[in-house]
């Protein structure tokens, strides 16, 4: 980690960005405009602070780069952080964007005969396998999980699995794939997070740079 090069933030792409947007301006950081563009092949863009980029990554890899100091903060969900639980990660502040749920789902049949108390082994798919793991085994389950990246809602039906952990906002793409929600494992928002090396040794630009995601999420 270098103190000659500016500041670098980390932020996920997807439908987070609709809300990462007005908090940034709120923040007083005005990106580029190739940032907004969803069909940019851009990753790494300038903001109205010429010691401030902007890189824009997968919202695992956002706890990734910062967490080895490749970025010095950055915006990521505490699912992702209950995942990696990397202690070299910082989270501040929480945005209270982002706004959603990690839940255990499956097909409304299954879900109605279903009885949590009496699993002992169960299989999921998620992209969540440390958090499920640890979840379960609090209440002396194991759960077997199946690493999946994306379109976890495809598995029961595909006989993958009968039940899976996945972020859950409106319902809309459980109720679409004919599954409904069991359980809540967490509640979810997007939270600033920093290195906490780059913190110590960067504290005359980072400090204040924290105080003013706060007053912004504040200020929502
Ligand atoms: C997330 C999540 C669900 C969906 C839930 O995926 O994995 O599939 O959103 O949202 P809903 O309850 O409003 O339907 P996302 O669209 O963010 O894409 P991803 O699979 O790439 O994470």
């Amino acid at each position: 980690m270098s103190a000659n090069r500016g500041l670098l933030l980390a932020l996920p792409k997807g439908r987070i960005l609709e809300e990462l947007t007005p908090l940034l301006a709120r923040v007083g950081i005005v990106p580029e405009p190739a940032f907004s563009d969803e069909s940019s092949r851009q990753l790494r863009f300038r903001t109205n602070d010429p010691d401030l980029d902007i890189i824009r990554v997968r919202s695992f890899d956002v706890a990734t780069f910062v967490a080895f100091g490749a970025a010095e903060l950055g915006v990521a969900g505490n699912d992702v952080l209950m995942e990696f639980d990397y202690p070299e990660l910082y989270a501040p502040v929480d945005l209270g964007i982002g706004r959603c749920r990690l839940s255990v789902a499956a097909e409304r049949d299954v879900a109605e005969s279903d009885d949590p108390a009496r699993w002992s082994h169960i299989r999921i798919a998620t992209k969540y396998p440390a958090v499920t793991a640890r979840h379960f085994a609090a209440r002396g389950v194991q759960a077997e999980c199946i690493k999946l990246n994306g379109a976890m809602e495809l598995a029961p039906g595909l006989g993958l699995c009968r039940r899976i952990v996945d972020l859950v906002s409106s319902g809309r793409t459980l109720e679409a794939n004919g599954l409904v929600e069991l359980e809540r494992i967490a509640e979810i928002t997007s939270r600033l997070i920093v290195n906490r090396s780059a913190l110590k040794t960067r504290p005359a630009e980072l400090q204040p740079l924290v105080a003013r995601f706060r007053e912004a999420a504040d200020a929502a």
